[in-house]
């Protein structure tokens, strides 16, 4: 499965916990792009395929706890599935954008740190096509657990699997991604998710330049 990508085409993905404004910055940079004439593709994890779907309705809604080796293949399996049907097909056009709603950096904070699972074990889970695909940019919109929590009561909708947990697993996910952040620095940009939304967008604008 040979891909060649677009020099102007761009993978994109947004991290954060739970509450972090993912879903607002991600329209913004939609309209941004759609501006600039890009053809642009929104995509989340786990999903965006039919077999994706159905992945992410078996983890998301189990009422009974999943190991979490389970947890990562289910995750990883949704994501190669995404890679191939959806992402690499895209990345072949020219001024391409894909805006993901979560990868990778989720699986290393989730299920490698706060699952205890391990970064390096995540990783090695990643090391086979179509796998190994890294975003060219990833903004993780960092926030505390408070904030989070306060915003997850606001929305007061019914919880999923994650937002059941307390607070010392949503402290392990910020230092999960704080490892992203300290392994892959070039990628994976730390953004305060505290400032206003706009001025949140206008420093991702200046971050990608285009
Ligand atoms: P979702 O409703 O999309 O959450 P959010 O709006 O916070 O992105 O549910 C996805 C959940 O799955 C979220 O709690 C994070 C979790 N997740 C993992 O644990 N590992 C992963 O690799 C991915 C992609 C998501």
């Amino acid at each position: 499965m040979a891909y060649a990508r677009s020099k102007t085409s761009l993978l994109i993905s947004f991290e954060g916990i739970e509450g972090s404004g993912k879903s607002t910055q991600i329209q913004l940079l939609k309209e941004y792009f759609s501006k600039k004439s890009y053809q642009v593709h929104v995509l989340r994890e786990p999903g965006g395929t039919t077999f994706g779907e159905k992945l992410r309705e078996a983890i998301l809604s189990s009422s009974e706890p999943i190991h979490p080796l389970a947890e990562a293949h289910l995750f990883a399996s949704s994501r190669a599935q995404l890679i191939y049907q959806k992402i690499l097909p895209a990345l072949q056009n020219e001024k391409t954008v894909v805006i993901m709603d979560r990868f990778i950096d989720s699986s290393l904070a989730y299920q490698g740190i706060a699952r205890s699972l391990g970064f390096e074990a995540i990783e090695k889970l990643h090391q086979n096509e179509p796998l190994t695909i890294r975003p060219d940019f990833t903004f993780y919109l960092k926030i505390d657990v408070p904030t989070s929590f306060a915003r997850q009561k606001s929305r007061g909708n019914q919880k999923d699997y994650f937002e059941k947990e307390k607070e010392e697993f949503y402290q392990k996910l910020i230092h999960g991604f704080d490892l992203c952040h300290e392994k892959f620095p070039k990628r994976f940009r730390l953004i305060n998710g505290n400032q206003d939304p706009k001025a949140i967008h206008e420093e991702i604008q200046g971050i990608l330049n285009v």
